[in-house]
């Protein structure tokens, strides 16, 4: 079974690795095109028997699934490009904002949308982290969705959505999220940094090591509770103590910037 990656941007790239690194494939199952070919030399110094090449069509011809992930405004191109070469293969693309019914009209085979996330990067650790959003077009038959989520259930967590209904929220949730994450992680540290005598990596260090024994403890007791959120904050909110103040203030603040946040981000999926 040859796998075709199209686009070795940051997802490509992402699903390459954890591809190759978690032995998913073999190196000469693997072929990956991109724009720019030179993108490819550092994967194909480390791993020789890989294809690389900028020739998509040459890809179609060879791969028995292809992966598309160039930047959404490139998709419906490269898929014109190559659907001669389709016939009944199954196509997957990870390109936000572009509806089955958008390719149709270029492609009328069975497509499945993969949102991934940065999240599932790898890393020796961990092997499954961060979710990968699938839904599949009506044509995709179960041999080739049972393939594709078990593919992506071995370096993530496969979320399976029945229609693409609420794919934009999801998207949001799983796939935006780790840039927002990563944002409050800087601010908290800046701040430390800049009104302690820690230093920025110190400062870092304190926020992520809690930032991931709180997830951790709210991932465990959610097998058994309806919602721990609130049992945490009540738990580390001792009643007119410092945590509580602050807590009210970004209780105030925080649903406005929240709804604001998703009203900008849904309102840029229609632009
Ligand atoms: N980034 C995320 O966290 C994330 C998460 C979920 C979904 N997505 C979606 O996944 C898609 C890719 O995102 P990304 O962040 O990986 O984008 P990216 O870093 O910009 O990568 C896109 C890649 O596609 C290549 N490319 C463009 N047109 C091509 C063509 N005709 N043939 C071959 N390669 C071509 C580009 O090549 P060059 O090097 O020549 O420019 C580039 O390497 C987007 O549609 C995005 O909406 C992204």
């Amino acid at each position: 079974m040859t796998i075709g990656i199209i686009g070795y941007g940051n997802i490509g790239k992402m699903i390459s690795e954890n591809l190759l690194k978690n032995n998913i494939v073999n190196e000469d199952e693997l072929i990956i095109s991109n724009r720019n070919i030179k993108k490819l030399d550092a994967i194909k110094n480390y791993y020789p028997d890989i294809e690389i090449t900028d020739d998509n069509i040459m890809l179609s011809k060879k791969a028995d699934k292809i992966i598309i992930s160039v930047e959404s405004n490139d998709l419906l191109n490269v898929i014109s490009e190559i659907k001669e070469n389709l016939e009944s293969k199954h196509l997957i693309h990870t390109c936000a904002g572009v509806s089955f019914e958008d390719i149709e009209e270029v492609y009328d085979g069975s497509v499945s949308l993969v949102i991934p996330t940065i999240s599932s990067s790898f890393t020796e650790s961990d092997k499954q982290k961060g979710i990968s959003l699938i839904v599949h077009n009506s044509k995709v038959n179960f041999l080739d969705s049972t393939s594709l989520e078990n593919m992506f259930n071995n370096f993530s967590y496969v979320k399976i959505l029945p229609s693409e209904k609420d794919i934009e929220i999801a998207t949001i949730l799983t796939s935006c999220a780790p840039a927002y994450i990563s944002l409050i992680v800087k601010k908290f540290a800046e701040y430390g940094f800049d009104n302690s005598d820690l230093d920025y990596d110190e400062c870092k260090y304190l926020i992520l090591k809690t930032l991931i024994g709180t997830s951790e403890v709210l991932s465990k007791d959610s097998l058994n509770s309806e919602d721990n959120c609130d049992n945490l904050i009540n738990t580390v909110c001792t009643p007119g103590g410092i945590t509580e103040k602050g807590l009210n203030f970004l209780d105030l603040e925080s649903d406005t910037m929240i709804d604001d946040l998703f009203d900008i981000l849904l309102q840029s999926y229609n632009d």
